[in-house]
């Protein structure tokens, strides 16, 4: 493997423990302003200390993310359809290596639709993204997308994912399933878990807990943490099993226990005399005539 490509793939995958944490943040690039993204730099920016990459399209890195930022990037570089339009799985490759160079991206990631209608389509530009990236030793997260009418089990998904390693894929993203290992151990190259709809927390952190013990090198999840009620200590109780190597029980005591801390942090910052100011807005609005005079 090329040096610079290696150097890439190591900021995203830390080779201490080779485990990842990749927060995405690309849902936009087809649903528009999803639930809890309609202002992506509001919910990017506290947890962006937490994560260890975030996977985005180009408009929002430029427009939502601090450029001083240290957080590698993996940038989304592919598109063309949109969740009212006809096919999903028509996607094109939408950003080139230009672009993905300008952004200092760590990695570039497309979706590949094995399966629906746009198969080929998407096979083929996966590879034609993979001669190109390696040219300049970027690493390519192909994420097996699955067509509406496809099943999430391990004998679609091994499928979907050996097919995106012998395209050349360095990293593929797919979704955890019963018998996980199975597509784990036909895949050659490092699977990262993506975390899909949103679930109870302590199901998203079991999700992430079984992921890695199947074999993921973590997890690239969206909306299970920031469409929690409580983003900061969701994102930091998946850290703790991606990288502490917690277990269920003890993620979902630090999420609780950081809930905890927050709500006294917002109760103590509350001003004292809220109370106070309160009822004296209650008389003053008596005196006030119907009209507000
Ligand atoms: C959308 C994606 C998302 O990045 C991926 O689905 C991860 O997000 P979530 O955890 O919300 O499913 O690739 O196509």
């Amino acid at each position: 493997m090329d040096w610079g490509l290696e150097n890439r793939l190591a900021k995203i995958i830390n080779p201490r423990n080779n485990r990842a944490l990749m927060l995405a943040v690309d849902h936009g690039y087809f649903l528009g302003p999803t639930e809890k993204l309609e202002n992506p730099k509001k919910t990017i920016t506290p947890l962006l200390k937490y994560c260890d990459s975030l996977m985005l399209t180009r408009g929002v890195q430029r427009n939502s993310v601090d450029p001083t930022t240290s957080v590698p990037m993996v940038l989304r570089v592919s598109g063309g359809s949109s969740i009212i339009g006809e096919d999903l799985s028509q996607e094109q490759i939408t950003v080139s290596m230009k672009d993905a160079l300008r952004l200092n991206a760590s990695a570039v990631a497309m979706s590949m639709f094995v399966g629906s209608k746009f198969e080929n389509q998407t096979i083929v530009n996966l590879g034609r993204l993979v001669n190109e990236a390696e040219e300049y030793g970027i690493p390519v997260l192909a994420v097996t997308a699955v067509g509406k009418d496809l099943g999430k089990d391990a004998r679609y998904l091994s499928l979907a994912c050996r097919i995106a390693a012998e395209q050349g894929a360095h990293v593929v993203k797919t979704y955890y399933c019963d018998h996980f290992e199975k597509v784990v151990n036909s895949c050659p190259v490092p699977i990262i878990v993506a975390g899909g709809k949103k679930i109870p927390e302590r199901d998203a952190m079991q999700l992430t807990y079984n992921s890695i013990k199947g074999g993921a090198v973590g997890v690239d999840m969206g909306r299970n943490i920031w469409q929690s009620q409580n983003p900061v200590p969701m994102i930091r109780a998946i850290r703790s099993i991606v990288h502490g190597n917690a277990n269920v029980e003890q993620a979902f005591k630090l999420y609780t226990d950081l809930c905890r801390e927050n709500k006294s942090l917002k109760q103590q910052n509350k001003p004292k005399n809220q109370h106070k100011i309160k009822s004296n807005k209650a008389n003053s609005n008596k005196s006030k005539t119907p009209s507000g005079n």
